[in-house]
């Protein structure tokens, strides 16, 4: 799962198909994408904490099927190995995804290798100021986070993209047209086998017109 505004929607349809009892989350096993690093176990800014709030703790997922990176306070560095383990024992059936307005995917900023795996990020200032909505100054924005990486991303069987707003309109076109290359992390999904991107038509505008027609 992904934290941040662009898989709320996502989330809430789940929860209504839930309580519709159209679908059944029990035997869903739940991992996560990143956590900032030095907030403390209680902070409603953790991304378990949010995930819990506007997904996890509104439909019958179990509790012994949720392992979020992080959720407990700990080594970092053991935890990035655990996860990086507990990646490989439980490959991801479907990867769900915001997308930074600098490209980012998780927390895998621009520059980062293709080919990493759970590791721990310097944030961006960029990506800082943007969270900044969620805290009550920019002060307060960790500047570490652990993030899965970009192949352990690329190995899950489905990825499903959110987007949309103006604000994510140049990271869209970037991702969707520019070389695939390390300063826009999400244009290697474009050689992923099964990726569905899903944008507003804000987050859609500056795509060229043939494909702007597709969306
Ligand atoms: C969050 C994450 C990030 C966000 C991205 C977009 O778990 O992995 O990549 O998806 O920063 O954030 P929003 O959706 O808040 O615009």
């Amino acid at each position: 799962l992904a934290t941040g505004s662009s898989p709320l929607g996502l989330y809430k349809k789940m929860i209504e198909s839930y309580q519709k009892d159209q679908v059944s989350y029990k035997n869903t096993e739940v991992l996560n994408l990143d956590e900032y690093i030095g907030l403390s176990e209680q902070d409603p800014n953790k991304y378990s904490h949010f995930l819990h709030h506007h997904l996890l703790d509104h439909a019958d997922f179990s509790k012994d099927n949720i392992d979020l990176i992080m959720a407990k306070q700990g080594n970092v560095q053991e935890e990035c190995q655990r996860y990086h383990n507990l990646l490989i024992s439980n490959p991801v059936d479907i990867q769900i995804l915001g997308l930074g307005s600098n490209c980012h995917i998780g927390f895998n900023e621009p520059g980062t290798n293709f080919d990493s795996q759970t590791h721990i990020v310097k944030l961006k200032e960029d990506t800082r100021k943007n969270n900044a909505r969620f805290f009550s100054s920019l002060d307060q924005v960790p500047k570490e986070a652990i993030t899965v990486g970009i192949r352990d991303i690329m190995s899950a069987q489905h990825i499903l993209l959110v987007a949309s707003g103006k604000q994510k309109a140049e990271a869209v076109k970037r991702m969707l047209e520019e070389d695939i290359c390390t300063d826009c992390p999400a244009s290697i999904l474009r050689v992923h086998k099964s990726v569905t991107i899903i944008l507003d038509e804000e987050a859609a505008s500056l795509l060229k017109k043939e494909r702007g027609e597709l969306c």
